[in-house]
């Protein structure tokens, strides 16, 4: 194992312990509002800096972005952080939310690390490697057509503005396939999708933290990954779709014809 999955995976671990243990006294906790619909914790800021801390202590000279403190430092290899995704789930005690770790290597994802910590489920991907949940080789499925397959996706919730074409997106999914999910937390929604228990997913406006370690597991379980487009400008843009090959091109050709201006830069 490369030495840096393996201190993602230390990272991630960690992070996911603080997280249980906070559970006892969820209620108590003091949120704070980031912006619309977008709530804070310190439970979240807590798990950010045991991750950080890790990884310091093997590699001080490494760029960290995350989601809690921002970026800091300069360096080709970047640490991209989001210490609890599904932070909603987590403050209403519904029990999905994860620690995601993604490394970044000249703007490429190398390497990245899901850990859920209520499932003790372990999702890690190194390019070139494979995809793997505590130990076993992960494969996406094999489903040829968007019917009778079960697809993932994430709500505007935080950006309104792009309501209306979700939903457009939305109308012209939905028909098509057997049921949809929308579990809340958007690495977790890429590890299933790596994991073979959803056959697709699509999302607007992610951030780096939410997806860099989960597509990289997609496409180490030999899944496809996009943006609205078809084009790889998704950690820029923050717009996923997702699939095996059959899956991925049947959303995309349901998605594209309901793009604003906005969603197809
Ligand atoms: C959110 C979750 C959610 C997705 C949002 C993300 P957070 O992350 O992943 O599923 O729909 O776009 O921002 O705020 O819980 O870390
Ligand atoms: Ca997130
Ligand atoms: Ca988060």
């Amino acid at each position: 194992m490369h030495p840096m999955l393996n201190i993602a995976i230390r990272a991630a671990r960690s992070a996911g312990n603080i997280i249980i243990r906070s559970l006892q006294h969820v209620e108590h906790l003091e949120v704070t509002t980031k912006g619309r619909n977008d709530f804070v914790s310190d439970v979240d800021r807590l798990a950010e800096q045991e991750i950080i801390n890790i990884i310091r202590k093997s590699y001080p000279d490494h760029a960290i972005l995350a989601e809690e403190s921002g970026g800091v430092g300069e360096n080709e290899i970047v640490w991209v952080i989001d210490p609890l995704d599904g932070t909603a789930n987590f403050l209403h005690g519904f029990p999905h939310y994860c620690v995601s770790v993604g490394i970044m290597v000249r703007g490429r994802i190398e390497h990245g690390v899901i850990y859920d910590p209520l499932r003790d489920e372990l999702f890690t991907a190194t390019r070139g490697a494979g995809a793997q949940l505590n130990d076993r080789r992960l494969r996406v499925t094999k489903q040829k057509t968007l019917s009778g397959s079960l697809i993932a996706t994430g709500f505007p919730f935080k950006y309104h503005e792009h309501f209306p074409a979700y939903l457009a997106t939305f109308n012209a999914v939905f028909p098509e396939v057997s049921d949809l999910r929308r579990g809340g937390s958007a690495a977790l929604d890429l590890a299933y999708v790596a994991a073979g228990r959803v056959d697709g997913y699509w999302e607007i406006g992610l951030q780096k933290w939410d997806l860099a370690a989960g597509v990289l597991l997609v496409e180490e379980a030999g899944g496809i990954v996009s943006d609205f487009t078809g084009g790889d400008k998704y950690i820029e843009n923050g717009n996923l779709v997702v699939g095996n090959m059959a899956v991925h091109q049947q959303l995309l050709k349901q998605i594209t014809p309901h793009l604003t201006t906005e969603l197809k830069k």
